[in-house]
């Protein structure tokens, strides 16, 4: 198509569109959570993990979540989630958050922790954090039934 086609039109309106809805996401989210919702981290399926969990929260939406752990200590976290976009900023901070720690401290890993690692998701939006720490705490829980 030649320029100013309607082809040309399309793709104004719809990088216009784009920038109108990342801005009112930013407005009501904040940049940190739209970042990580956008570019998704560390949400990959783990094939071995050294423990799992897979959450429905009262939402409908379920998580997952992967770890590996050598010597007490998480080297790696991932999750998947069908959820929305704050479940996949949740997801994203929560293995952030487990990376390098030890099972203990990545049992006390809450969803205050994730809200503060996010800074804050608004009120309705606020379990999918809780979602994704439950999930945490149960890959934990997971590895340490497999130790016994
Ligand atoms: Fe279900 Fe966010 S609405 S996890």
């Amino acid at each position: 198509m030649s320029p100013g086609s309607k082809s040309d039109d399309l793709d104004a309106f719809a990088e216009e569109f784009q920038r109108l809805f990342l801005e009112e996401a930013i407005k009501i989210y904040g940049e940190r959570v739209v970042d990580l919702w956008r570019k998704p981290r560390n949400m990959v399926p783990l094939e071995r993990p050294d423990g799992s969990a897979r959450i429905t929260g009262p939402c409908g939406d379920t998580m997952e979540c992967f770890l590996e752990i050598e010597k007490g200590r998480i080297t790696r976290a991932t999750f998947v989630t069908n959820g929305c976009g704050p479940s996949i900023a949740s997801g994203g901070a929560v293995t952030e958050l487990a990376k390098g720690k030890t099972l203990e401290e990545a049992l006390k890993i809450d969803q205050a922790n994730v809200l503060d690692a996010l800074g804050g998701l608004p009120g309705e939006s606020a379990h999918c954090a809780k979602l994704a720490a439950m999930t945490l705490t149960e890959a934990v829980r997971d590895h340490l039934r497999q130790k016994d």
